[in-house]
């Protein structure tokens, strides 16, 4: 557990920007946690959690703060019955191999969120979501380290106040707790969800007959790897805007002055609108300036092909969100946590 200071923040973020954080920690425990919060470098610098880095875009090339990787290891069964298994992460441990350690001891309900980067401590802080299945719906409990009052909170489902990519740690809880483990409930019995259509699609293709948890995350890892760049060879957050929400009446505006619209009925009579879809329209797919970009194939994902600046990613993004405000009348909303 030792202090650095002025580290390069190159290797730890998925959008391959070298900037710097003023200090820098890994812990693997709780105790080492508590000690690194209660004896900082320097006391008037808010500490900040990371994870994998593939939910972050660090604009200002400084963070002038204490960065605290968490490395909470460990996978453990923690109860049982009939239809369920009660399965405990550290929050350090990598999503997508924790959800193909469930795959193979036939633990059913996250196969479709197969393949999503970063750690299993930040899926509650967005609500990870993917193919038509959100962390919430297997979601059981997990503790949480109040960084200011020193005390460890369990949090239930109803606690996080799960919406579409949120939940009460970006909201309310802003930068006061830090996960430390996830408790989700599994099942004995799957459910196969395959309502997103490129599953059944890609399922056919891929010649199954007999459908399984093991089948659909494949499914899913096939679709994301054909559509989205792979942070290895291009650096990127994945979406970098949320599908935005619109009433009726806004919806039906839209439908007549774009025929092709990409909208979905949500709750409320409400539809969700394809950001990429807008995005497209706009002009923006394989836009390259310098080595900040938009993507090729997913007008959603803002790209670095090599040593674009945080600062330039974000001026893209603002130029991005002004021009669907001009032309199709609605705000995006940064989902990328911006530091
Ligand atoms: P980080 O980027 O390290 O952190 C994200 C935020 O959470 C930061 O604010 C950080 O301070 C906070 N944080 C992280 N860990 C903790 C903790 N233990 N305690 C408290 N705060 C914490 N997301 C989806 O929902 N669906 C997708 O389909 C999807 N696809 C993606 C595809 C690609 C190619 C990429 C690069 C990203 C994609 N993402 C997707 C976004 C990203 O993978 C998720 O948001 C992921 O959960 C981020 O995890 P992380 O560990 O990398 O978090
Ligand atoms: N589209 C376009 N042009 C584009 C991109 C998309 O027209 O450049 C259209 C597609 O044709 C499709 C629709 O938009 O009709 C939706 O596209 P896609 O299925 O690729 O999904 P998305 O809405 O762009 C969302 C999530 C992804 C998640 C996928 C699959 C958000 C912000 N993004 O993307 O999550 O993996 O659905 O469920 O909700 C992430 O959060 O980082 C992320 C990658």
């Amino acid at each position: 557990m030792r202090i650095s200071e002025n580290v390069s923040l190159r290797s730890y973020n998925t959008f391959g920007i070298s900037g710097q954080a003023r200090f820098f920690s890994t812990f693997s425990s709780v105790d080492e946690l508590k000690y690194l919060l209660e004896h900082p470098p320097l006391p008037e610098l808010p500490p900040l959690i990371l994870g994998g880095g593939s939910n972050i875009l660090f604009a200002s090339n400084f963070f002038e703060g204490f960065m605290l990787k968490n490395e909470i290891k460990g996978i453990e069964v923690v109860r049982e019955d009939d239809e369920y298994i009660y399965v405990k992460a550290g929050a350090g441990e990598s999503w997508h191999q924790f959800v193909m350690d469930c795959i193979k001891n036939d633990r059913a309900g996250l196969e479709n969120l197969s393949l999503i980067p970063g750690n299993v401590g930040a899926s509650p802080m967005q609500n990870i979501g993917a193919y038509g299945v959100e962390i919430k719906d297997c979601f059981h409990e997990l503790e949480a380290y109040h960084m200011q009052d020193h005390t460890l909170v369990t949090f239930n489902s109803a606690d996080c106040q799960f919406g579409y990519r949120e939940s009460v740690f970006k909201r309310k809880y802003k930068g006061q707790f830090a996960i430390i483990s996830v408790t989700y409930r599994l099942s004995k019995h799957p459910k196969f969800n395959t309502s997103y259509g490129a599953i059944e699609e890609e399922l056919k293709h891929m010649g199954v007959k007999e459908l399984n948890i093991r089948s659909i995350s494949q499914a899913v890892i096939n679709i994301r790897s054909s559509k989205l760049p792979n942070p290895a060879e291009i650096g990127n957050a994945g979406s970098f805007f949320k599908n935005p929400t619109v009433d009726a009446a806004k919806h039906a505006a839209l439908k007549e002055a774009f025929p092709h619209i990409v909208a979905y009925p949500v709750a409320n009579g409400d539809y969700k609108l394809a950001a990429g879809w807008m995005i497209e329209q706009c002009g923006w797919k394989g836009f390259r300036e310098g080595d900040a970009g938009v993507h090729e194939r997913q007008a959603l994902v803002l790209v670095n092909y090599g040593n674009a600046t945080g600062d330039e990613i974000y001026r893209l993004s603002q130029r991005v969100l002004d021009s669907v405000q001009e032309k199709f009348g609605v705000e995006l909303e940064r989902e990328v946590n911006i530091i």
